[in-house]
């Protein structure tokens, strides 16, 4: 999910393309206002920590574009593309790590396990807004 502040700083081409030119397969993709509901919903493994409560006015105070991605081991390289947590820990050349300064400005959220993944899913999209399509490209791709 692509965060209110990358949404603002225009970076929203520029994280797809990184998704896209890695290799990695785009099934569902939308720009939304997030409800107060959902928000909570999707930090609810951090509502105890101090910084719930910033989190989530922060990720409903403007638009964010919430992505599926499908592929070979899409989950953990995910991650590393998007970098760590606080931009100033992140490697240059992942995303936090070119284009972001701060822990609660790091532009975008990626699931972090394949179970996580699935429950995030299935909170942001519906059945019908994921498309099982079969890039031309794949036997490029995947072995
Ligand atoms: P995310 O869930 O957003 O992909 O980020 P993450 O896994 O790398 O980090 P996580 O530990 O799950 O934290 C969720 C988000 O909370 C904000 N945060 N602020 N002020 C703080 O100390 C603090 N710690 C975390 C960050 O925006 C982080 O992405
Ligand atoms: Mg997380």
């Amino acid at each position: 999910m692509i965060k209110p502040d990358g949404v603002q700083r225009n970076l929203v081409g520029e994280i797809i393309r990184r998704f896209e030119s890695k290799g990695y397969t785009l099934v569902g993709l939308k720009m939304m206002s997030v409800s107060r509901e959902l928000a909570e919903k999707h930090y609810d493994v951090h509502k105890e920590r101090p910084f719930f409560g910033g989190l989530v006015e922060f990720i409903i105070s403007a638009p964010v574009v919430a992505m599926v991605w499908e592929g070979e081991g899409v989950v953990s390289t995910a991650r590393k593309i998007i970098g760590a947590t606080n931009p100033i820990n992140a490697e240059l050349g992942t995303i936090r790590g070119d284009y972001g300064i701060s822990i609660g400005r790091n532009l975008i959220h990626g699931s972090d396990a394949i179970e996580t993944a699935q429950r995030e899913i299935s909170l942001w999209f519906s059945e019908e807004e994921l498309i099982a399509w079969e890039p031309t490209l794949k036997p490029w791709l995947e072995e």
